[in-house]
C-alpha cells in the first residue's frame, strides 16, 4: 500500500471551507484506492501571521519540508484588512513568495478547461465556445519581477521613486520550456509562446532559448504570440489555444482572464511544480468578501487535488475520475453561485452541498 504526506494549509478567507471540500475527496480517493494520506494541517497566510507574527512559520516550514506533497488554499486579506499588517509580512510577500522559493516550484500549470456542455458558464458567446475551451497556460513561478531586486527611495529631486527588476537566466528559462515543450507534445503539439520581444529585452532573451530547445522537440510547432495580443485571442479565439507558455508576471495576468472566460476563477486550480517537491493551489485569491458563507466554489480546490494526484502521486485514473465527477454535478444542473447567473434555471448549490455531490458521483465511479 502507498502511503503519502500531505501538508495541509488552508489559508484564509474561503481557504478553510474549500479546503475542507478537498479533504472529503482525499478521504474518499484513500479508501477507494490502494492508498493512504497522512494529512498534516498548519498554518499559512494571515491567519498564521495573527497566531505567530509569521505569515510562513518555522513550524509550517518544517512540516512541509517532510511532506510528500502541499495542498494549500487561497491566502490573503482585504485590501483596508491587509494595512494591519506590516507589508513585507503580508501574506503573498511573507508566505506566498517564500514558499515559491523555499521549493523551487517554478513550473506552475494553470488548466483553462470549459466542455462545450457547460458553455453556458462562459460569458462568451456559443460560436466563440465551439467544442469547448481546453488549454493550460505553463507560467514561470519563481522568477522575474516577482523576485527581482526592488529599491525605494528619494531621487536627487525629492520625489519618491520605486525600481523593480525584472531578472532572468537562460537556465531559469530553458527548465520552464522543457516542462512547456514536454506538455505541448503530449497534447495537441502546438505550443503558444508568450512574449513581449518588441520592448523587453527578457522576451528577446526568453525567444532566443525557445529556438534553442524548439530542436529537441521537433513535432511541437511553436507560435510566438505577443502577450498584448494574446490577451485579445483569448477573448476572441480561445479554442486556438492548448499550451502557452509565459514568464512570471504575463501568466499572474493572463491566468486570471483565463478564468474570466470560463465564467469564474472558481474554475481554476493550479499545480507548482519543481524538480524535487511540489505543492498546489487555486489560481484566485481568498475572497473575504464570502468567506464564511457557504457560497465558495471548491472546484479549485478540488481540482487542486485531481493536479497533486496526477503529478505527485501518479494516480491518472482516479484524477480523471475527479474531473469527471465535477463535471458531472454541473452536467447535472448544479452549480455555485459564481456560476449561476439568475433566471439561467441553475439549481443553486452551496460549498458543502458541491463536496458532497462530486463524492457521491465519484464513489459511483469504478475504482481505477
Ligand atoms: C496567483 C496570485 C498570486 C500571484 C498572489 C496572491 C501573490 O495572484 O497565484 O496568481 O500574483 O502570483
Ligand atoms: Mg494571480
Amino acid at each position: 500500500m502507498k502511503s503519502f504526506k500531505i501538508a495541509v494549509l488552508a489559508g484564509d478567507g474561503i481557504g478553510p471551507e474549500i479546503t475542507q471540500e478537498a479533504v472529503k475527496i482525499l478521504k474518499l480517493v484513500e479508501q477507494r484506492n490502494d492508498v493512504t494520506f497522512e494529512l498534516v494541517p498548519a498554518l499559512f497566510g494571515a491567519c498564521a501571521y495573527f497566531e505567530t507574527g509569521d505569515a510562513f512559520p518555522q513550524a509550517t516550514k518544517d512540516i512541509c519540508d517532510k511532506a510528500d506533497a502541499i495542498l494549500k488554499g487561497p491566502i490573503g486579506l482585504s485590501h483596508e484588512e491587509s494595512k494591519n499588517i506590516p507589508i513585507d509580512k503580508q501574506p503573498e510577500r511573507g508566505a506566498l513568495l517564500p514558499m515559491r522559493k523555499r521549493y523551487n516550484t517554478y513550473a506552475n500549470y494553470r488548466p483553462v478547461s470549459l466542455p462545450k456542455e457547460l458553455g453556458h458558464f462562459s460569458p462568451l458567446k456559443p460560436e466563440i465556445i465551439g467544442e469547448g475551451i481546453d488549454l493550460i497556460m505553463v507560467r514561470e513561478l519563481v522568477g522575474g519581477l516577482y523576485f527581482g531586486a526592488k529599491e525605494t527611495g528619494v531621487n536627487d529631486e525629492g520625489l519618491r521613486y520605486v525600481k523593480e527588476t525584472l531578472e532572468y537566466d537562460e537556465k531559469q528559462i530553458r527548465q520552464i520550456l522543457h516542462h512547456a515543450f514536454k506538455l505541448a507534445s503530449k497534447r495537441k503539439k502546438v505550443l503558444h509562446n508568450i512574449h513581449k520581444s518588441n520592448v523587453l529585452k527578457s522576451s528577446v532573451l526568453w525567444n532566443e532559448i525557445v529556438e534553442e530547445v524548439s530542436p529537441e522537440y521537433p513535432d511541437v510547432e511553436v507560435i510566438n504570440i505577443l502577450v498584448d495580443a494574446a490577451a485579445t485571442l483569448l477573448c476572441l479565439k480561445p479554442t486556438q489555444f492548448d499550451v502557452m507558455v509565459m514568464e512570471n508576471m504575463f501568466g499572474d495576468i493572463l491566468s486570471d482572464q483565463g478564468g474570466g472566460i470560463l465564467g469564474s476563477l472558481g474554475l481554476m486550480p493550479s499545480a507548482c511544480l519543481g524538480d524535487d517537491k511540489a505543492y498546489y493551489e487555486p489560481s484566485h485569491g481568498s475572497a473575504p468578501d464570502i468567506a464564511g458563507k457557504n457560497i465558495a466554489n471548491p472546484y479549485s480546490m478540488i481540482g487542486s487535488v485531481a493536479m497533486m494526484l496526477e503529478n505527485s502521486f501518479d494516480m491518472h485514473d482516479e484524477a480523471k475520475n475527479i474531473w469527471n465527477a465535477m463535471q458531472g454535478v454541473f452536467a447535472d444542473g448544479y452549480s455555485t453561485a459564481d456560476l449561476s447567473k439568475p433566471g439561467a434555471g441553475v439549481k443553486m448549490i452551496g460549498t458543502t452541498e458541491f463536496g458532497d455531490k462530486v463524492v457521491e458521483k465519484l464513489s459511483q465511479m469504478p475504482t481505477p
